[in-house]
């Protein structure tokens, strides 16, 4: 039954109706629209706009319906048009008169706008908490993995040693920066419209503070048509979790790479891997593809908040209605890519041999070569050319750096000493990168005391 019903003489279409409601996607936010009202209610019980009595009455069936909904005795179904108007009904035919009281001074255009905000606070503080097991679990591979060499990339090219530690941290800074941006929105977020009513505010002597407080929220808004109508909020929320999606995915795209033979720097676990229904050979990382595969939903959903927002004249219009489809699917989604990616990660295996291996080959101690020449007076850029000379001799005469003999290199330069082969060792390579934020184990161990205290 539509609320509008006095006004109107027919009933809405079937097909409008369908297309109209929104209770299948809005239907989760049940008990912050019960919390709200009971608020709502207390404060207008307070200002002496309902009885002491009628107050009671919701309250008393407010929380019997919550409690129904939660041990499955009511089912919210789906002839109402959102969720809004669900308890509402559901209430007044539970307690009668009374019931019709509980809107007065609000609307669903205030009441929507709070729930979505309660929703979201907590949510928010969910996602935190996902983001927190992560870090902990790259935390817990990295403590394992301090001395653990491998070849660092740019452009994908062997580049310089690194260690599977300061890898791992590396997604570790990035997910530190979603909590920062998560715990940014959250106060965004924490702010309370309801007293904004359909637009306008209400003549009714409201004491919206005490919802605040009643709420847990640290602020009110101050304007009425921006109080209905902001869903700055949420836009913000999608963009914080395409961040997320976008620093999972680039990890995700690493694992792909180093599960494949070519790498075979990791292996993981039997229950994280699929196989193929034709090749028996198959050990593939669906996990983290399909991870990669819905980041671009969740960007798309970004877009849809933008989108869904960058037109509409003040204040509430239908549109906003499409919000919540998205964002939870956002949500969702991340938390759902969190929750598979943790035991993934704590299971899989590092194939330490092939990553040293790796580092091995690929001249990437080339900079610690130039690097000798330099502490020893050769200016830098004479002892980069040198090196590069050294480079394509090695390359020419399939040797490593470390494989030439001191009288070829002593033909090269006559810096060249006994030294070298320690200074350009894979272990000083790393133990020497002891600069703050470096890959050696020291400079590691110091990230990681850092981050375990953020979290
Ligand atoms: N289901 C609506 C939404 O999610 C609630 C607000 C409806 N307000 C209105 N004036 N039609 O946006």
């Amino acid at each position: 039954m539509e609320l509008w019903k006095g006004r109107f003489a027919k009933e809405l279409s079937p097909i409008t109706n369908n297309f109209n409601q929104s209770i299948g996607i809005d239907k989760r936010m049940y008990k912050v629209d019960i919390e709200g009202s009971i608020a709502h209610t207390k404060m207008l019980e307070k200002q002496k706009i309902i009885t002491k009595e009628d107050q009671k009455q919701i309250e008393k069936g407010l929380k019997e319906i919550l409690k129904e909904i939660e041990e499955g005795k009511t089912v919210i179904n789906s002839n109402s048009e959102d969720i809004h108007t669900f308890i509402e009904e559901t209430l007044t035919n539970k307690i009668g008169d009374a019931g019709k009281k509980m809107h007065t001074a609000r609307s669903r255009n205030d009441q929507v706008a709070l729930d979505i905000r309660m929703y979201l606070k907590e949510e928010t503080q969910d996602l935190i908490l996902d983001l927190k097991k992560l870090i902990k679990s790259l935390i817990d591979k990295a403590k394992n993995n301090l001395y653990t060499i491998m070849p660092g990339y740019t452009h994908m090219q062997r580049a310089q040693p690194i260690t599977f530690a300061h890898y791992l941290m590396a997604y570790v800074e990035m997910f530190l920066r979603d909590i920062t941006r998560l715990e940014n929105t959250y106060q965004e977020i924490n702010v309370m419209p309801l007293g904004s009513c359909a637009l306008a505010g209400t003549t009714y002597d409201l004491d919206r503070e005490y919802v605040k407080e009643e709420l847990g929220f640290d602020d009110i808004t101050y304007n009425s048509l921006d109080g209905v109508s902001d869903r700055d909020f949420v836009i913000d929320l999608e963009s914080n979790l395409s961040i997320v999606m976008m620093h999972l995915s680039r990890f995700s795209e690493e694992m792909v790479l180093w599960c494949s033979w070519e790498f075979k720097f990791i292996e993981l676990d039997d229950s994280y891997s699929t196989g193929s229904s034709i090749m028996p050979q198959k050990k593939n990382p669906d996990i983290t593809e399909l991870i990669r595969g819905k980041t671009g939903r969740v960007y798309g959903n970004l877009i849809q908040g933008l989108t869904m927002m960058k037109s509409l004249p003040l204040a509430y219009n239908k549109d906003m209605q499409e919000d919540k489809k998205a964002i939870f699917d956002s949500i969702d989604t991340v938390k759902a890519c969190i929750i598979t990616l943790i035991p993934m990660i704590d299971t899989m295996t590092i194939l330490k041999d092939n990553m040293e291996l790796a580092a091995k080959k690929g001249f990437i101690n080339a900079t610690d070569c130039a690097d000798y020449l330099s502490k020893k007076g050769m200016p830098f850029r004479d002892a980069y050319k040198l090196t590069g000379e050294i480079v394509k001799y090695a390359i020419d005469n399939d040797k490593v750096l470390d494989t030439i003999s001191i009288e070829k290199y002593k033909e090269f330069s006559k810096l060249f000493e006994d030294d070298l082969y320690d200074e350009i060792s894979l272990k000083t390579c790393i133990e020497k990168r002891n600069v703050i934020g470096g890959p050696a184990p020291e400079a590691v161990k110091k990230e990681i005391d850092i981050a375990l205290k953020k979290i």
